[in-house]
């Protein structure tokens, strides 16, 4: 007999675990307090970029990243047949700059250890670097680029996953309000502000910067606590960008639609979703060092989401030690958009008893926080 399968939260993690479940066979029902990709997903500048995020070595979490790449084409291209919705996915590639000789001799080093893992990346500069991205300041030194590195248009995307979730036959409900869970042990039950049950097998809990709200129901704790992502954009405007561009303090993408989304500072301001004058100035003042003729603009749209940041930075990926029957799909804080298709796969392997990588066991179990 089938499972039934409850997600709460229609963020891209729940939706893509909904999908990827209802496409294994289950019966899915997502629960989304508010609107399907309304928080940090639909806030999110849409990069796929484990190389340039991840500068520090190769860890279990960066190669969690670079699985989660590597499924995005055939992922995306599932996610656009099935629902016929169009979204920007583009493989422009990255360019990570260095303005100084110190900044260059560590991304020299990072260029190194990509490329035993997968990265053909190389160092640009001069001639080569101006060609490439010509209206980059001349006051960049070098870049590493790295071919590998693509990005999605975040709102249409997840426009287009909802879609897929509803023809596939996922039952969506949104606009629940609270939620509180009440069964965990011979079955779940999930009862919402208006008074209404939802029971299930297995609940996965995909609730973003909100998962520590669970804490209390289980008796367990959960170091999910948001980080205010505040982020910009300037609107169509000649001359265009070709790649995405990392610097040590920011990110700036342009998009199919002539917009340049430039993020994103790191916020601790609780569940403050405004954006400051602050914020947004320190924003633009880095943005015009990087590409000068953003000088004398002034972004059209700024915004800001809650990335769901955990204590040790790592994602909760898994079932509870102790409530078998919940799982854990959150706490993905900068990389929730690259890391949805593996993520969705693990859980439904895990819900199918399949075998799953040991350090997903271990580095990403919900269970390391726990105090049952
Ligand atoms: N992944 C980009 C950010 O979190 O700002």
């Amino acid at each position: 007999m089938s499972q039934n399968i409850i997600i709460m939260g229609g963020g891209i993690v729940g939706l893509s675990c909904a999908y990827e479940l209802r496409t294994r066979g289950f019966d899915v029902t997502v629960l989304e307090a508010r609107r399907c990709g309304g928080q940090a997903s639909g806030a999110a500048a849409g990069m796929l970029a484990p190389f340039s995020e991840n500068i520090e070595g190769p860890d279990a979490f960066f190669k969690l990243c670079q699985n989660s790449l590597l499924l995005y084409p055939e992922w995306q291209e599932q996610i656009r047949t099935r629902s016929g919705v169009h979204f920007e996915y583009a493989n422009t590639g990255s360019l990570y700059i260095a303005y100084h000789a110190a900044d260059l001799l560590s991304l020299e080093g990072q260029q190194l250890w990509q490329r035993q893992y997968g990265s053909t990346g190389e160092i640009v500069s001069g001639a080569e670097l101006f060609r490439m991205e010509p209206t980059l300041s001349r006051d960049v030194l070098a870049a590493l680029y790295t071919p590998e590195e693509s990005h999605i248009y975040a709102p249409d995307f997840i426009r287009a996953l909802e879609q897929a979730c509803r023809i596939s036959g996922v039952y969506i409900e949104e606009e629940i309000g609270s939620a509180e869970l009440v069964e965990w042990d011979r079955h779940v039950a999930v009862s919402v502000a208006d008074g209404t049950v939802y029971y299930g097998d297995r609940l996965v809990a995909s609730t973003g910067a909100w998962a520590g709200e669970l804490t209390d129901q289980l008796g367990f704790s959960f170091p999910v606590y948001p980080i205010r992502g505040q982020i910009c954009a300037y609107a169509e405007m000649q001359p265009r960008v070709n790649h995405m561009v990392f610097f040590n303090q920011g990110y700036l993408v342009a998009k199919a639609n002539g917009t340049i989304v430039c993020g994103a500072s790191e916020d601790v301001a609780g569940y403050d979703t405004s954006v400051t004058e602050r914020g947004i100035e320190r924003l633009r003042n880095w943005n015009k060092k990087v590409f000068p003729f953003l000088g004398g603009q002034l972004p059209f749209h700024s915004w800001a989401g809650l990335r769901p940041a955990t204590q040790d930075g790592y994602p909760l990926i898994g079932p509870l030690e102790g409530a078998e029957r919940i799982l854990m799909a959150a706490g993905h804080y900068r990389n929730g958009i690259l890391l949805s298709p593996v993520t969705a796969k693990l859980i439904a392997d895990f819900i199918e008893n399949r075998s799953v990588p040991s350090e997903v066991r271990g580095m990403f179990s919900p269970s390391r926080f726990a105090n049952v």
